[in-house]
C-alpha cells in the first residue's frame, strides 16, 4: 500500500506525518513494506529539509526527518493508493489537480478513530508551541491509523 501525505509547503506538517506513520508502521513489522512519502501543493520550499522548528520538535521525540520538500505532481495520483491531506485548503488544491481521482484524497484525520474531520493547523506563522501541538495531534492520529490497520488485516 502506498500513502502520500500532503500539506502546503511540505516542510512542517506532512514531513512530520510521514515520519510518524513510518515510526508507527515500523513498530509493527507486518506493515514495514508500506511505502510512505510526502509532498506539498506548493513549490515554495522545493528541495529544502523540514523547517528547523519541526526538526527540533521531531528530535525531542527521537525522530530524524530527512525528507526534502517536493511539489505534488499528477503522476502521484497513479503511484499512490491514498493521498492524505492536512486541511480543507489542501483538499481542494489536491482535488483540483486531478478531479477524476478525487476518491483517493481525504483528510488524514478521517482514517483515525477519535479525530475524524479534524484539521491539522498550519504552524508555519506561529511559534514553537504550534509545532509541538501539531506533533502531538499527528502522533495520536498516526498511532490510531496503524491500530486500525492492525484490526483490519
Ligand atoms: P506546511 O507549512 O504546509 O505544514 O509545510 C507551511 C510551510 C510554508 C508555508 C506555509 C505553510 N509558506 O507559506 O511558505
Amino acid at each position: 500500500m502506498n500513502i502520500l501525505v500532503i500539506c502546503l509547503g511540505n516542510i512542517c506538517r506532512s514531513p512530520m506525518a510521514e515520519g510518524l506513520l513510518l515510526k508507527h508502521l515500523h513498530e509493527n513489522l507486518k506493515f514495514s513494506d508500506w511505502k510512505v512519502d510526502s509532498c506539498g501543493t506548493s513549490n515554495y520550499h522545493q528541495g529544502e529539509l523540514a523547517d528547523p522548528r519541526m526538526l527540533s520538535t521531531a528530535k525531542k521525540h527521537g525522530i530524524k526527518l530527512t525528507h526534502r520538500s517536493r511539489q505534488l505532481k499528477v503522476e502521484d495520483f497513479d503511484e499512490f493508493d491514498y493521498l492524505w491531506v492536512m486541511d480543507e485548503q489542501n483538499y481542494s488544491d489536491v482535488v483540483s489537480i486531478c478531479p477524476s481521482k478525487k476518491d483517493k484524497v481525504d483528510l488524514i484525520s478521517n482514517f483515525s478513530k477519535s479525530y475524524k474531520g479534524q484539521m491539522i493547523p498550519d504552524p508555519y506563522f506561529g511559534d514553537q508551541n504550534g509545532f509541538d501541538e501539531v506533533y502531538k495531534l499527528l502522533d495520536h492520529i498516526c498511532a490510531e491509523i496503524v491500530q486500525g490497520l492492525n484490526l483490519k488485516y
